[in-house]
């Protein structure tokens, strides 16, 4: 079986347990996103540039985690690198308002025509905190409805009912008795919302989640969801945080053929560099505006660091880079295909059952126990979660990086050859499964 590798890992970054041994003294758990920790402890990087990560101990991996999805272009582009490194010495944060924000929110309108207006803010945890904040204003309702396993960062309201099985989301939370969580891709069950549906203030929900395990939402569900929210006077929330720019050059919602209210943003529109945002209907973000008084605004953020020029200059060129080179995509979606496909073959070849989900250039591979399918987070969860881990550490070893159980993003710097590459090291990894 694979646990050699937990060997063969240590032994290949010994400096890094020396790190991770320091960072222990000053980090809870030695990081700052536990999303990061990993067994038997986490590399230190020291370098990223294309498709490739450097660790202190002078390992080189392909990466497929891509500074957690949020790189489509790579590291450090040098189209992004470029005008990052010119707009330094022109300041890093002016703490007033910029052009360059303007110029990103006119690509993001043009590209998204259904965001209308929209609110730069610093994370995705933010933009989804102020979407709900928006839709209980606008529509002077207080119950907001999530999907079992949907990820939205970590702001405080919307940690519920995130991990199976679903419920108590740790310490420091309290009950939230306006929030309530429904099945994914399940429409079925969509009634649990009638006994709330006259205080219903809104429903987000990812179209694609991420977090929970590479699983695309069915279209009909979505729009079940839509439907739903409209008939009762409730916002439909759309977190694109990882799905907009990442299957065309535009969002999701246009894909499934969906008309959200609000859609929130993240990741690839700020090209490497901290950001969210806030997108739809103009009478809705409105609400925001600082020239209403204080009774008939709802006080959503940025903060200090919202606009900054730096990630509005790296968003920016990110987005233009894309604009005028759409055709990538159909390369980045064609090379995930080859992905999930061969993958799950070779893996089958060898009687190890797995079902490699995701969409364009997401996947993640599931090695499954009694379950044939992977469709909502409940699914995911009952997977072999260790065995999944492990195969993750195997392809470390083999100097190719995901990030232990989440999802790889393929990014315009990756070929065919990379993937050719993953399938023989996952060919040679299902061997030893096997045995
Ligand atoms: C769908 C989704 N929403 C929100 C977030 C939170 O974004 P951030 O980590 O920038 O706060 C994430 C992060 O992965 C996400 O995947």
């Amino acid at each position: 079986m694979l646990e050699r590798y937990i060997n063969e890992y240590k032994a290949r970054t010994k400096r890094s347990r020396e790190l991770f041994d320091n960072a222990k003294m000053v980090f809870a758990g030695g990081v700052s996103h536990n999303i990061r920790y990993f067994k038997p402890y986490p590399f230190f990087t020291t370098k990223a540039e294309g498709k490739y990560l450097h660790d202190v101990d002078g390992n080189v991996y392909i990466d497929y985690w891509m500074g957690h999805w949020s790189l489509i272009l790579g590291h450090s582009h040098p189209f992004v690198a470029e005008r990052v490194i010119e707009q330094a010495s022109n300041g890093f944060i002016y703490g007033t308002v910029n052009k360059i924000s303007l110029e990103l929110a006119s690509i993001i309108t043009k590209l998204i025509p259904r965001i209308e207006m929209l609110r730069f803010a610093n994370t995705g945890a933010e933009a989804t905190m102020y979407a709900i904040r928006l839709a209980r204003a606008y529509t002077k309702k207080r119950v907001v409805a999530k999907i079992e396993g949907g990820w939205h960062g970590f702001n405080t309201e919307l940690l519920h009912s995130v991990n199976y099985p679903f419920g108590n989301e740790g310490l420091g939370l309290i009950d939230d008795k306006y929030l309530i969580s429904i099945p994914f891709n399940d429409l079925s069950s969509i009634d649990i919302l009638d006994k709330v549906k006259d205080d219903l203030a809104c429903i987000i929900v990812e179209p694609f989640m991420g977090g929970a395990g590479a699983i695309v939402g069915d279209k009909g569900y979505l729009k079940g969801l839509e439907e739903y929210s409209k008939k009762n006077n409730a916002l439909f929330i759309l977190d694109e945080i990882v799905t907009a720019f990442r299957f065309k050059c535009s969002s999701m919602h246009d894909i499934l053929g969906l008309e959200p209210d609000l859609i929130t943003l993240g990741k690839i529109i700020g090209g490497g560099l901290p950001i969210g945002a806030i997108g739809g209907k103009k009478e809705i973000i409105s609400l925001a505006s600082p020239e209403f008084k204080k009774d008939e605004r709802c006080n959503i953020g940025g903060g200090t660091f919202s606009a900054n020029p730096l990630t509005m200059t790296a968003g920016l060129a990110t987005l233009e880079y894309l604009k005028n080179h759409t055709y990538l995509y159909d390369e980045l979606n064609r090379l995930g295909d080859i992905a999930r496909r061969e993958i799950d073959k070779v893996m089958r070849s060898y009687s190890v059952k797995t079902c490699t989900t995701g969409l364009g250039s997401l996947f993640l591979t599931h090695f499954l126990n009694d379950n044939d399918e992977v469709r909502n987070a409940r699914d995911a969860s009952l997977c072999n979660i260790e065995l999944q881990k492990l195969y993750h550490l195997a392809l470390m070893v083999h100097g190719i990086f995901f990030l232990p159980s989440k999802l790889g993003a393929i990014s315009i710097m990756h070929n065919e050859n990379d993937i050719k590459q993953l399938i023989e090291v996952t060919e040679k990894i299902a061997s030893e499964i096997h045995l």
